[in-house]
């Protein structure tokens, strides 16, 4: 019988795979787009210190430079790797697609990479020794190698969106991937983003300047760089919201916490204020203050935006052909690739997952439980924490007085045909269903839905019907 390659699930029961890529995710972000930002930044200022003959903002690379080599490019580096380690385990068929598509793109990504981290020892290290000219040469070239390796990873992120052009899924090829609307919106988006970030982070760096002059001057030079890239970003923003799939932006109006938009709102209202104030008052800039906006910016404006791309992404990882649970859900003839859902149809998942024990492949009386919790990993648990805390967790969905066949019957009803918006069309046998049910009302059901109570609704309602 035809197989369905699904990996072994990661379980990791407290957060969720998800959860656990996303942090690692949300951290490299801060720290990428802070040395894309200032690697452009410092380029900028070399050239305008050797116009105005201003050494003394050298220094201020330099030891700008000199904090990134810590802050960004080693836990840079650690976080770097953490994604493509989290995101193997977690979404390994994802991670596949992608690299099927893009490895020579990861491939010249790195390679600017590798520019890039010559480039800010140079810049650090050699800051005093090298004539004018070099200097600003090496600062232009350390921005420009920067730049690229954003502009190649915004593609790739842009395609896990959706492809750039349509007819990708009949030509395939790189370029049809790599390029559409969303590229350059999202593109636009971080590009300015990150001028605020390297504003913010600068400000940690600034403050400890001990020259009130000196300061002021790089204070205010930072206020309006940070000023100015969060109004852009904002209206990148709305450019990129209208380059989204409509079923994103179903999502985005429906589902999303309520939490989302106004922590985004706040963050942004926030930081012009702050830059507004270290404008006016350039002795307002003091490290604490700045490490504080750091982690504000980290936890009020990452986080809900990645959590975001990320939810209205759903139901798939990547192309919108590999589902959030790794099942291939469409065919894709330019790739070579064809949907697994009428195997899985035919023959439903226990019969068809290679990574199975056998005894696990017919359900009966005694293993039913078992059995479900296998489904509930396999095809599931990527979007759903099994436990009670973390990502979604599936238990809030079911209230203690559903029956078992109520839980079933809703399962076929709403999964097995893909008949909602967000979550993969999951067609399960009818013992599979039963078996997933199962082991759904040991989960310890609360007597009322604990999801907030629209949703809560909408899933005792089907569950009803
Ligand atoms: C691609 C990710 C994904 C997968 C896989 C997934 N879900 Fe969901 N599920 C969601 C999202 C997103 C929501 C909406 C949650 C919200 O708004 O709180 C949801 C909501 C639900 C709800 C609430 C009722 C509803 O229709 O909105 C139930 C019940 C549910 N999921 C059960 C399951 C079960 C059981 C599985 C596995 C068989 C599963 N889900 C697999 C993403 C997923």
């Amino acid at each position: 019988m035809e197989m369905i390659g699904l990996y072994p699930t990661w379980f990791e029961p407290g957060l969720g795979s998800g959860w656990i890529v996303g942090l690692i995710a949300t951290i490299h972000v801060l720290f990428s787009h802070t040395s894309v930002g200032a690697a452009i930044f410092f380029a900028f200022l070399a050239n305008y210190a050797h116009r105005h003959q201003r050494p003394d903002l050298l220094e201020f690379i330099r030891r700008y430079g000199l904090f990134l080599l810590v802050f960004s490019y080693v836990l840079g580096s650690i976080t770097g790797p953490g994604i493509w380690y989290s995101t193997t385990v977690a979404s390994p068929r994802g991670i596949s697609a992608l690299i099927h598509s893009f490895v020579w793109m990861w491939a010249t990504e790195w390679v600017f990479f590798v520019i890039e981290v010559v480039g800010v020892y140079m810049l650090v290290y050699l800051a005093n020794r090298l004539n004018a000219r070099t200097h600003l040469k090496v600062s232009v070239i350390f921005g420009l190698a920067s730049y690229t390796t954003m502009l190649v990873i915004v593609g790739i992120l842009s395609f896990m969106m959706w492809p750039g052009q349509a007819g990708w899924y009949e030509t395939g090829g790189v370029l049809n991937a790599f390029y559409g609307p969303n590229t350059f919106a999202q593109l636009g988006m971080r590009s300015a983003f990150m001028f605020t970030m390297t504003a913010v982070v600068g400000g940690i760096v600034a403050a400890r300047f001990q020259d009130a002059a000196f300061k002021k001057d790089v204070a205010r030079k930072l206020a309006w760089l940070g000023i100015c890239s969060a109004v852009a970003g904002a209206a990148m923003f709305q450019w990129y919201l209208n380059t989204l799939p409509e079923t994103a932006a179903l999502v985005l109006a429906n589902r999303l916490p309520a939490w989302f938009q106004p922590a985004l709102l706040g963050i942004l209202g926030a930081t012009v204020a702050y830059f507004a104030m270290t404008l006016l008052q350039p002795r307002t800039l003091v490290a604490g203050g700045a490490a504080a906006m750091t982690l504000a910016v980290l936890v009020f404006g990452l986080w809900p935006e990645e959590v975001a791309r990320e939810s209205i992404r759903k139901p798939w990882v990547a192309g919108q052909y590999v589902y959030s649970n790794q099942v291939v859900g469409r065919d894709v003839p330019g790739m070579g690739v064809r949907s697994e859902i009428p195997t899985i149809e035919a023959h439903g998942f226990l019969k068809t997952m290679v990574f199975l024990p056998d005894h696990q492949r017919t359900i009966t009386d005694s293993n039913r439980v078992e059995a479900g919790r296998v489904l509930a990993l396999a095809t599931c648990s990527n979007c759903h924490s099994l436990s009670a805390t973390g990502m979604r967790p599936l238990r809030n969905y079911f209230s203690a007085s559903n029956s078992t066949s109520e839980i079933a019957d809703y399962l076929q009803a709403a999964l097995s045909t893909g008949n909602t918006l967000y979550m993969p069309q999951i067609p399960f046998k009818d013992d599979e269903a039963l078996a997933l049910a199962s082991f759904i009302a040991t989960l310890n059901l609360p007597s009322a839905p604990a999801a907030t109570q629209a949703k809560a609704q909408a899933a005792t309602s089907t569950i009803k019907e």
